[in-house]
């Protein structure tokens, strides 16, 4: 047995008993377990309190860190060393936002004056083009168009919507699918001539981005004399590029450290640039900076990103609970799900560890979830009810953008906390049985019908709590749960920056396409060529 199995063999041990006690009693077991089991950092607050985490747990979690080396690899990772080992790449997005005086070297040179380089001249475009002096072919852009798929969209897509209140740029819109919906329902509210297109694609190679930029280059044309011109690319692959047609001034590039899901730092945050303006989209860097060096100071008990992927640990590893959901109490963030769908699962849901052979534990957890209030008036039910345990991870600002309507947020607020209280405390048969008696049932009747309404209870969730949504607080939310897959990733001795489990399914849909156009479709499977047959 290796030392890391020894630690999980003590978790195992101790869930038992963890579990068969509920989490409410461990509150007046100790009147200090909120301080105790939450952190805090500059504005946020990290509440998992209401799990069966207790200290012996806790304990053995932070071993596993230590068995792990989590401290190391993540030394190693700020260091520029290539963890990601699959692709022999190092892993730096956190280069990305550091400080303008930074030094981070990667095979010995320091990749700092480039990444300076490229934000200054996105300050310079986006600056220009928000004060109209880098303008279309029919006047001053009013509409920017992100091309791009997987993380070439989720995060600035999330993030610009996160941010509306601080928006005083040109209207930005998204498309990422390949269904021609997307891309038509988009265009044909715009006006070409005032139209900026980015075509946000690390490989530049991507068959929907690269689809729908050709689409869109055909648009502008029908337009304007030199639709290259309205467009711009954000890529590591600048010659392909300038070969669709963009001038190289105009190509945003980024090295092969920066992983697609990690990549909303540098040039894939064009689009949250130009519509927050450059200082904002500094301070959101600033934030994730700020998480960045609190993740590698803090100690590991009081360290926010470690705290929170215990928990996950927790649940996923060792309590078995295949799913998390994320419920953003804060509309602006309804897309923080999906953004984080990309980052847990495409980082770690890996079967095999580093070196090639099967996981002992399950990989990472389905990460889904909806806004609340939303969701508590759809999947909720199961949550509360479901034979499933779901664990929840709730995210919720002290304060809103809306003082005007102070009373909304005031039961936005409430409802969250009323979610995770009805989660842990539940309400047993005793409690239903009374209220039916009080509603005049008895006998069977009465029985049958408290059973429909009892909440076993005792299901965990974590909370963010935080005072504002910031482009600053921002930052280090995401930052937050960048370092949390990182520290689930490295625990489970998983590679979380490759992402082979999406290859086969794009090598299979271009083979397909000739089958669709009357290609010999024999040597698929029968439902494949009965599919081929109803849908060509
Ligand atoms: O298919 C998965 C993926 O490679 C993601 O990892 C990536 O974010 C996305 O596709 C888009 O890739 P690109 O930016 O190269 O177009």
């Amino acid at each position: 047995m290796t030392k890391i199995d020894d630690c999980w063999g003590r978790l195992d041990a101790l869930k038992t008993d963890a579990l068969s006690r509920p989490i409410l009693s461990l509150f007046s077991a100790d009147p200090d377990r909120a301080a105790r089991f939450s952190a805090r950092f500059d504005g946020l607050l990290l509440d998992y309190a209401k799990t069966a985490i207790d200290a012996p747990v806790r304990d053995a979690l932070l071993d596993l860190t230590q068995c792990a080396a989590v401290e190391d690899r993540r030394e190693a990772m700020f260091a520029g060393d290539a963890i990601n080992e699959t692709e022999g790449r190092a892993v730096l997005h956190t280069a990305l936002r550091a400080p303008d005086d930074a030094v981070i070297k990667v095979e010995g040179a320091d990749v700092m004056p480039t990444v300076r380089q490229t934000r200054a001249r996105m300050r310079e475009f986006a600056q220009a083009l928000r004060a109209g002096q880098i303008a279309g072919q029919g006047g001053p852009i009013t509409d920017v168009v992100n091309i791009g798929i997987g993380g070439s969209d989720l995060g600035p897509a999330m993030a610009v919507l996160a941010l509306a209140p601080f928006h005083d740029g040109p209207r930005c819109h998204f498309v990422s699918n390949v269904d021609a919906a997307h891309i038509a329902d988009t265009l044909k509210e715009l006006d070409a001539g005032r139209t900026l297109v980015i075509v946000a694609s690390k490989t530049f190679t991507t068959t929907e981005t690269m689809t729908n930029a050709a689409t869109a280059r055909d648009w502008m044309g029908q337009s304007v004399s030199d639709p290259g011109a309205q467009f711009v690319a954000l890529s590591s692959a600048t010659a392909k590029a300038v070969d669709f047609g963009i001038a190289e001034d105009r190509v945003f590039g980024f090295e092969d450290w920066v992983g697609g899901r990690y990549s909303m730092w540098g040039p894939i945050g064009l689009a949250l640039m130009l519509a927050v303006g450059p200082d904002h989209f500094d301070a959101f860097l600033e934030g994730a900076a700020a998480m960045d060096a609190h993740f590698r100071a803090a100690p590991l008990a009081e360290n926010l990103p470690v705290l929170l992927a215990l928990t996950g640990l927790w649940h996923r590893q060792v309590c078995g609970y295949a799913s998390r959901a994320v419920l953003p109490y804060d509309q602006r963030l309804s897309r923080l799900p999906a953004y984080l769908q990309q980052l847990e699962m495409e980082s770690n849901g890996k079967r095999v560890a580093m070196d090639g052979t099967d996981l002992s534990r399950p990989s990472g957890p389905i990460v889904w979830g909806e806004p609340g209030t939303n969701g508590q008036h759809a999947f909720y039910q199961l949550i509360h009810q479901g034979t499933d345990v779901v664990p929840c991870e709730f995210l919720i600002a002290a304060e809103g953008h809306e003082p005007e309507l102070a009373h909304h947020h005031r039961l936005l607020v409430a409802n969250c906390l009323a979610q995770s209280e009805a989660l842990m405390r539940g309400r047993s048969l005793e409690e239903a049985r009374a209220m039916m008696r009080e509603k005049g049932l008895s006998g069977a009747e009465l029985e049958r019908q408290a059973r429909h309404r009892v909440f076993p209870g005792n299901r965990p969730s974590v909370t963010l709590a935080y005072d504002r949504l910031t482009p600053r607080r921002l930052g280090q939310i995401v930052a937050l749960y960048e370092h949390r897959v990182f520290v689930e990733g490295v625990v489970l001795g998983i590679n979380s920056f490759d992402q082979w489990g999406v290859e086969l399914g794009k090598e299979l849909a271009t083979a397909l396409q000739p089958l669709l156009e009357g290609g010999n479709a024999d040597a698929k499977d029968g439902s494949t060529q009965a599919l081929i047959r109803f849908l060509t």
